[in-house]
């Protein structure tokens, strides 16, 4: 599978989104990581909806909206309406209707993926897995950018790529997020991740073309 990178806008000058939206697309990225956190599911609080419809006219690219909030299902119709071409909710906050609010996104022609932190097991997913359009696995724990990434996620990757090729679906999308750099990218994917969010990685580098080129593998 071809390797996909999403920078992460957390990692940008909030002051100067629109720029950092034209450098990524400038810069070959092939997805833009959206980190919603509501100070409650995460303690910081980022942006919801309305920036994602600020950008949205900016960039043909996909919009990625990781929600880190308490009830996601109530902000599932606001960012399709904002743009959003990816919407992934976390386990953690969906419990046993997981599988129905990733109904309730694709039923508004988004598509719909599930995410768990690094102390929920991979089994968690088992079941989305069957629906997703993708699954994330964060590797760091959620609500800031810039840690290091959490060794013990890669054998969560290969667990859920190996159940997805198990049970016909091994076409899935599988995203990490956190902690992502170019001495650590080649294991991700080793692991089974084709899609890499990275924050830091791009937005501190000198020359972010070449280090998406580097992060793809390329
Ligand atoms: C953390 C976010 C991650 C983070 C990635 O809660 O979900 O997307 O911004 O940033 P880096 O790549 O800097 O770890
Ligand atoms: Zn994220």
């Amino acid at each position: 599978m071809n390797v996909k990178i999403a920078p992460s806008i957390l990692a940008c000058d909030f002051a100067r989104v629109g720029e950092a939206i034209a450098m990524l697309e400038k810069s070959g990225a092939d997805l833009v990581h959206c980190d919603v956190m509501d100070g409650t599911f995460v303690p910081p609080i980022t942006f919801g909806a309305q920036m994602v419809g600020a950008i949205r006219p900016l960039t043909r690219l996909p919009l990625d909206c990781h929600l880190m909030v308490e009830h996601p299902w109530t902000q599932i119709a606001s960012f399709a309406e904002a743009g959003a071409d990816l919407i992934t909710v976390h386990a953690e906050a969906c419990g046993e209707t997981l599988v129905s609010r990733l109904r309730e996104i694709k039923a508004l022609g988004v598509k719909a993926g599930a995410v768990i932190n690094p102390e929920t097991p991979a089994e968690a997913l088992f079941g989305a897995a069957e629906i997703a359009d993708l699954l994330l696995i964060m590797s760091v724990h959620p609500g800031w950018g810039g840690q290091k990434f959490i060794p013990e996620s890669l054998n969560k990757i290969e667990a859920l790529r190996g159940y997805a090729v198990r049970i016909g679906r091994g076409d899935l999308d599988i995203e990490v997020d956190g902690g992502i750099t170019e001495g650590n990218a080649a294991d991700a994917v080793l692991a089974g991740a084709n899609v890499l969010v990275a924050g830091s990685a791009v937005f501190r580098s000198a020359d972010p073309a070449a280090t998406i080129r580097r992060l793809r593998g390329a």
